[in-house]
């Protein structure tokens, strides 16, 4: 059984992770897709509301789960008995960043991998920063998101504002 996790922020979830799970879980037996804490980053979503948007979307995904955890990546990795870490790439600039990510998860725990996906071509601009940008000034987020799920991305942008 060989087993990917596939880590993020996701905050919210997009359809370029989306891509990448669903690839993922077409490449491994069992995917966990896990909500981890990047401290770079402050969240517009609880940990929790990530996992339940993530539950939905990937819910057609027999093979996908959803996690959260607040310590190293590679420690749960080893955890799970992971084979590989799952990342998609989107362009050179996202590489020195995963580079330098995937040789420090190496050091802490050599048993596991990491893959890098090429982003699908309509996805590689696509981020959550730039979800959340778009949907505080009222535009379309449609093209960038799950269906599902723009209602809560709406709903949270607008009492974030109201603040
Ligand atoms: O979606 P992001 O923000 O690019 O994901 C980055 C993330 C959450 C995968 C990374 O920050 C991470 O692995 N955090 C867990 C803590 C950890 O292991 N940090 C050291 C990374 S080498």
């Amino acid at each position: 059984m060989k087993i990917a996790i596939c880590p993020g922020s996701f905050d919210p979830v997009t359809n370029g992770h989306l891509d990448v799970v669903r690839r993922a879980a077409s490449l491994f037996d069992r995917v966990i897709v896990l909500v981890a804490v990047n401290s770079e980053k402050k969240g517009l979503f609880t940990v929790e509301e990530r996992c339940d948007l993530l539950r939905r979307v990937t819910a057609d995904l027999p093979n996908v789960t959803v996690d959260s955890d607040g310590g190293l990546l590679a420690d749960y990795a080893r955890r799970k008995g992971a084979d590989a870490i799952v990342k998609g790439l989107r362009a050179m600039s996202d590489f020195e960043y995963e580079f330098q990510m995937a040789l420090t998860n190496r050091k802490l725990n050599p048993a596991v991998e990491t893959v890098f996906l090429t982003t699908t071509a309509d996805y590689m601009y696509v981020s959550s920063s730039l979800v959340k940008e778009v949907a505080r000034l009222g535009g379309d987020i449609s093209p960038f998101v799950p269906a599902s799920i723009i209602g809560d991305i709406l709903k949270k942008v607008e009492r974030t504002n109201e603040v």
